[in-house]
């Protein structure tokens, strides 16, 4: 009998890198985890601790650090290597530095015949997602990025809170750059059924004084409040990349919201942003294209024009 294996390499072993381990180690989404980092002490530590919580796991997945080799038949490789935050205060400070650190690593992984999924989390990330496209040529469902999977999270929490209602149970999906000008496309938000403007117009008193602008604000901004807490965001993102991986992995056709290649969707193109897609395990399938007011249309396209000047200013 063929057994077919499931490998995730984690480029990274930092916070984030080693959240996400964690995640898919505990979801038991693969069978192999591999994490590698130019601290290759750091990356042997991060995998020999995260070997020792395999006893208490529903799954054994093998997990072990390695070199770029590891990602020649790997089914996916995970990017969440970013020079360090230090006093950076934007996203998009990273951009100048972590394009180097993204061709690097995209010239070493392709070098190694990869052919597999590129899950992108480093910042900005829809201009790094960007970039890993055109530098590895691999088709546009190959590369995702995380997008705004983690601002469709923050959201649902927000209103989960507001209403005292699961997370979970609230559909919503946020749209544009992961990051201030991302957009929430208030007609596709819908709890049990309901649209978000007939809860509202039904529970008068849980929405009292709550504007939804101020939401979308609050959603936009929630990451830096944790980064001013703790120096960083990990369990949020680490989720969400598992849940990418794990549609992957298992065909799940699930709809997720992630930074994906615009190529006509929305009238635009060239461009990677935040959009519901449906993936599998051949990657994005299908960009949905949600209906827009006036008012978010233009936010989202304002948002698209912002990250379109990047990729000239850069040059990518
Ligand atoms: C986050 O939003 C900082 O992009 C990171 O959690």
């Amino acid at each position: 009998m063929k057994v077919s294996k499931t490998k995730v390499v984690i480029i990274g072993a930092g916070m984030v890198g080693s959240a996400t381990a964690f995640c898919m180690i505990v979801q038991g989404i693969c069978s192999e985890v591999v994490i590698v980092d130019r601290n290759t002490e750091k990356a042997t530590g991060e995998a020999m601790d995260l070997r020792h919580s395999i006893e208490y796991q529903h799954r054994n997945v093998r997990v072990r650090s390695g070199g770029y080799e590891e990602c020649s038949d790997a089914d996916i490789v995970v990017i969440t290597a970013s020079i360090p935050m230090g006093n950076i205060i934007s996203r998009n400070q990273l951009l100048e530095k972590n394009i180097g650190v993204m061709n690097a690593v995209v010239d070493s992984v392709m070098a190694t015949g990869f052919h597999g999924h590129f899950i992108v989390v480093s910042n900005p990330v829809d201009i790094l997602s960007y970039q890993v496209y055109k530098r590895s040529g691999l088709p546009k469902s190959q590369v995702i990025g995380t997008g705004t999977s983690l601002e469709t999270a923050r959201l649902k929490n927000i209103l989960g809170d507001i209403i005292g209602i699961d997370p979970r149970s609230i559909h919503a999906y946020v749209i544009g750059e992961h990051g201030e000008t991302m957009t929430v496309p208030w007609s596709t938000v819908r709890v049990g059924g309901k649209d978000i403007f007939k809860i509202i117009e039904d529970n008068p008193g849980r929405f009292e004084g709550i504007d939804l602008d101020e939401l979308v604000d609050q959603t936009a901004k929630v990451g830096f409040e944790i980064f001013n807490r703790k120096g960083s965001t990990q369990f949020g993102i680490a989720s969400a990349t598992t849940a990418i991986a794990s549609a992957i992995l298992q065909d799940e056709m699930r709809m997720l919201s992630v930074s994906a290649l615009l190529d006509g969707e929305y009238g635009e193109s060239g461009v990677y942003c935040g959009v519901p897609a449906i993936i599998g395990r051949k990657g994005i399938l299908e960009i949905t294209q949600c209906h827009l007011s006036d008012h978010e249309h233009h936010s989202f396209v304002a948002s698209i024009q912002s990250m379109k000047k990047l990729i000239q200013d850069f040059d990518l």
